[in-house]
């Protein structure tokens, strides 16, 4: 075949080649170790000598025509490729996005780590005892004698005669006592258990926080004091609170603390149970008996300790009328406190 010819007919499959895949074998075809072209020149041998040179000019003519010509292709395959890269991989940035929802911290979280931050400002460790805990820590040494009811079975969940679910914070007050030495000043966060009946007040778990100081001439003065402080920062300046004489058998004297209720600013209301204000927390002077029982001597140390309801800080704060409210995880409830 004629050099002419032979050009143009692969410069025909070139065009067609639809592929580098294509091109490639294109290219095979005639410039490869055995293709059209590549075995015309080994014909030079059996042509006379004197026409040699020109048959060689045609065929390197003919050779780079056809690698131009594959050169040529090539660029085009490949921004042709390119282009339907591009195209695949569009995105319309004017479109609306997927919002994918934020997660964030449960508001009884959120209510702990502000209680927890205004007492560390005041100068409070954080301690953590254990929900699985001995009744002897939770009631023994804590002066609650055997015939206490809230040692009863109807109110507690024991698991065995001597381990239980703790009914409240105060045995990581035991605990913080008799691994540490005083001045010990500390807050204990946690759920406690107790057998109770689910209602819009009731929760058998439900979160406390309990504090303690041990030092040198503590008296119930620095307790009103410290307390006082807390609730103007949880609550605001305005807030009112009330000390009532209370009883718990580890601390003498006790109190128990209402603060304004924040639905109707004092007035009465069903929240309050037209009281006007609602309890937050126990509290007192750490019971002399409860130090000894702590290895602390209570000629030389003196203490108060108090105990908070989580739950209670965040219903009176944010007006939530039912505690299940906290622990039912609906969404559309937590979704408002992120
Ligand atoms: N432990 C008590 C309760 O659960 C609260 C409290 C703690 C009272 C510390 C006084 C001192 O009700």
């Amino acid at each position: 075949m004629a050099h002419e010819e032979l050009v143009a007919e692969a410069r025909q499959r070139i065009q067609e080649a639809e592929d580098s895949a294509q091109l490639d074998a294109v290219r095979v075809a005639f410039l490869g170790k055995k293709g059209q072209i590549t075995l015309l020149s080994r014909q030079i041998g059996s042509i006379p000598q004197e026409e040699r040179p020109a048959f060689g000019q045609e065929l390197n003519a003919a050779r780079e025509s056809v690698q131009q010509a594959l050169d040529e292709r090539r660029r085009q395959l490949e921004q042709a490729e390119e282009q339907a890269r591009l195209e695949a991989e569009k995105i319309d940035v004017t479109l609306p996005g997927t919002v994918s929802a934020a997660g964030g911290l449960h508001p009884l979280t959120q209510v702990y780590h502000e209680v927890r931050d205004i007492f560390v400002s005041m100068g409070f460790d954080v301690f953590h005892g254990p929900e699985v805990e001995l009744d002897e820590y939770n009631f023994e040494k804590l002066n609650i004698p055997k015939e206490h009811p809230a040692r009863d079975a109807q109110d507690t969940f024991y698991i065995t005669d001597d381990v239980l679910l703790r009914t409240h914070t105060s045995p990581a007050q035991v605990r913080a006592m008799l691994n540490g030495e005083p001045p010990l000043r500390l807050i204990a966060p946690g759920r406690v258990y107790r057998v109770d009946e689910v209602d819009a007040t009731h929760s058998p778990v439900f979160m406390q926080l309990e504090g303690l100081i041990v030092d040198k001439k503590i008296r119930f003065s620095d307790l009103k004091g410290t307390l006082n402080a807390f609730l103007r920062r949880y609550y605001g300046p305005d807030v009112k609170t009330k000390f009532r004489p209370g009883f718990f058998p580890f601390t003498e004297p006790s109190a128990e603390v209402d603060v304004t209720c924040t639905r109707c600013g004092g007035k009465g209301c069903s929240a309050c149970k037209g009281a006007g204000m609602i309890e937050v927390l126990g509290c007192g002077v750490v019971n002399p008996v409860v130090l000894e029982n702590c290895g602390i001597d209570p000629a030389e140390y003196s203490g108060f300790a108090f105990g908070l309801g989580i739950d209670r800080l965040a219903t009176t704060k944010y007006g939530i009328s039912d505690i299940r409210l906290l622990y039912e995880n609906d969404a559309r409830f937590l979704e408002q406190f992120s």
